[in-house]
This record gives structure tokens, sequence and C-alpha cells, in this order.
């Protein structure tokens, strides 16, 4: 089985990234490789993070590997708070503290429209190659629902019933995420001489 490091520690990514990939791969985690280095992602972009990432890894681990960068982009926000979602709130990492933002900041403002993309930046050997997914939503004036992680109970897709994200079960926001879709082009990409 062909191994491969995903530059992350997020027990919520790994399990819903392995349940994507199945057994074609066996995914080590940051963990699994010993590394507990704090890794810089300083770039101000999504792409620039990802790459960042990986690159970190590849270049002092000499495993070939993928690291993700997600944001949410709310169009009444300018793409707020974009490459910025894990500390928007000031702490990082602090869901509940982000969303409280979000939803201050989006009190009686109409246009709720926003989307979650993923970028993923894989390095095999020297090269290079990126992987985009994104999907649409609206941001909801209250959370919803327990499952999943981060403003997935703020974040209903256009695509499902108006239930958010963490009113799904992982198999459904799966299917349609932004990291879903991302990894599903991975994942394509990576057994494409099946
Ligand atoms: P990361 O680049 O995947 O670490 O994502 C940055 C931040 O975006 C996370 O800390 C979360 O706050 C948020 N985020 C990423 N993916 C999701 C998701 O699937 N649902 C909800 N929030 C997410």
């Amino acid at each position: 089985m062909k191994k491969i490091v995903f530059a992350t520690n997020n027990a919520h990514k790994l399990q819903e990234l392995r349940q994507i990939v199945g057994e074609d791969f066996e995914i080590l985690s940051l963990a699994d490789i010993g590394c507990t280095d704090d890794i810089p992602e300083t770039a101000d972009t999504l792409d620039g993070n990802a790459l960042m990432k990986a690159q970190y890894i590849k270049e002092h681990y000499g495993m070939d590997c993928f690291s993700d960068d997600t944001g949410l982009e709310i169009d009444a926000l300018g793409g707020e708070p974009g490459v910025y979602s894990a500390r928007y709130g000031g702490v990082a990492h602090d869901s509940e503290r982000n969303m409280d933002k979000v939803l201050m900041k989006l009190q009686g403002v109409t246009d709720r429209s926003a989307r979650f993309r993923t970028v993923i930046a894989l390095i095999e050997g020297d090269k290079v190659t990126k992987f985009e997914g994104k999907v649409e939503g609206r941001i909801l004036t209250e959370r919803h629902g327990d499952e999943g992680f981060g403003y997935d109970p703020i974040f209903a897709p256009v695509e499902a019933d108006g239930r958010s994200f963490a009113q799904m079960t992982a198999q459904e926001k799966n299917a349609i995420s932004h990291r879903g879709r991302a990894t599903a082009a991975l994942v394509k990409h990576l057994t494409r001489d099946k």
C-alpha cells in the first residue's frame, strides 16, 4: 500500500479523508511520522499556505505528502474570514468565538451567501500539483446541529435541504463538501494509473 503523509494532526480531517480515500493509500498523519514541529503557515492565500506546509514536510522528512488549507469566504464581509478562518475570533481554533464573530458581523445583513474553499497541494517526488474544491452556501442566523467542526453549525450548503453541515452525517457532508471535492480530485489523480 502506498504511504503518503497528510500534513495535519486534525483528527476530524484525518477521519474524513480516510473515509474518502478508502483502502488504496495509507494516510500518515504528522504524529505518525513523529513530526511535532510548528509548521509555518504564514502565507496570505489558501494556495500559499497549502504549498508551504507540504514543502516543509518534503524538505524535512523526504516523504511524498499533501497539505490542505480551507477558508470560509463570506461575500458580505469581502471574503472574510478566508485564510484567517482558524483564528478569526482572535484565538486559534476556537470555533465558538469564530462563529460568534461571524454572527455578530452579519447581524441585520440580508446577503448571507458564502462558500467553503479548500486547496490541496500535493508533492510527489519533485512535482507539485494543486486541487481545489468548493461548496456554496449561506450563513445561518444561529447555530444548528452538533456534528462536524469549525463553522459547520452556521453554514447551510445550497445543495442540501436547508440543514447546516452540523446537522448532516459525515457521509452526507463529505459527498458535497469543499474538502470532499478537493479530496476526490486528489484521489482521482493519485489513482490515475490503476
Ligand atoms: P484548515 O485550513 O482546514 O485548518 O481550516 C481553517 C479553519 O477553517 C478551521 O480552523 C475551521 O475553523 C474552518 N474549517 C475548515 N474546514 C471546515 C469544515 O469542513 N467545516 C467547518 N469549518 C471548517
